[in-house]
């Protein structure tokens, strides 16, 4: 089963709400580029939705079916026009073929850091070139890794943290969202386990849910060099979503472009 399979899919959007500035950025992006756009782990929709609202037809490809069935629910109940724009399909990033060409491919929310393998990452890689039509542009973001934090959750795991608190919105039960990291510096790989409460109004719990995620964290000339191995130039880095330079241990913006 896909990890993202086992979150309650019903509640990700109350706790995953992406890195500050993000929908704007991938929406001008995508104004930029025009129809059409394909988004590689499109989730629940939170960008590919606002990138159809801004007149872009899009295609989401995304391999876990409760994602999804999530971002199906939240596009039946947009208007028709926007709707029309709007194409979902289960898929995986490291292996798809939609036998046609895109002005734009984004890969939002650090969706590239569930490639956990070199192999699946140049798959990846290789079949968005394949996609992207020759003055085609490949935008991406992940977290840029800082030491301190990896070393605080290497050899045994970090303290449990607070990740989010909100309203549950079908059982409108109070949830809190805990999390704790454990790194393997050697695979460059994180396991973070995440633990969602329910509580009933005295405060007991009432359902608990476990979802582990894994990550390869990638530093900045790694994914520089990889992108040049499958065939990108770099054509921007920022280190945010204003478009500000490259930052240790704030985001990696990349815009990659065809050589
Ligand atoms: C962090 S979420 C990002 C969702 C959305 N792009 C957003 O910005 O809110 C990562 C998504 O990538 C999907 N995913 C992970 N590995 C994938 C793969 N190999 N191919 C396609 N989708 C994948 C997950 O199912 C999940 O929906």
């Amino acid at each position: 089963m896909d990890e993202y399979d086992r979150i309650d899919a019903g509640i990700y959007d109350c706790y995953a709400t992406g890195v500050s500035g993000d929908v704007a950025f991938y929406v001008d992006q995508a104004k930029r580029s025009g129809s059409p756009v394909l988004e590689l782990g499109c989730g629940t929709g939170r960008i590919l939705i606002p990138v159809a609202e801004a007149g872009v037809e899009v295609v989401g490809i995304d391999r876990s079916p409760s994602m999804l069935a999530v971002a199906k629910e939240r596009v039946a109940t947009l208007n028709s026009e926007v709707r029309s724009r709007i194409e979902l399909a289960q898929g995986d990033m490291r292996d798809f073929s939609l036998g046609r060409r895109f002005g734009l491919i984004v890969i939002p929310y650090r969706s590239f850091l569930h490639l956990l393998a070199t192999d699946d990452q140049r798959a990846a890689l290789g079949r968005i070139r394949e996609h992207l039509g020759d003055a085609g542009r490949l935008v991406f973001n992940v977290f840029d890794p800082r030491l301190d934090l990896l070393q605080q959750s290497t050899g045994g795991g970090s303290e449990l943290r607070k990740l989010a608190e909100f309203t549950h919105p079908q059982t409108h039960r109070r949830v809190v969202g805990w999390y704790a990291s454990s790194c393997d510096p050697l695979r460059q790989v994180i396991e973070q386990y995440n633990v969602f409460d329910q509580m009933d109004d005295q405060g007991t719990v009432v359902a608990r849910q476990y979802v582990p995620l894994t990550l390869r964290y990638v530093f900045r000339y790694e994914m520089q060099h990889l992108l040049e191995l499958c065939g990108f130039k770099v054509d921007a880095l920022y280190g945010d979503f204003e478009r500000g330079p490259f930052r240790y241990g704030g985001e990696q913006v990349w815009v990659a472009v065809k050589r």
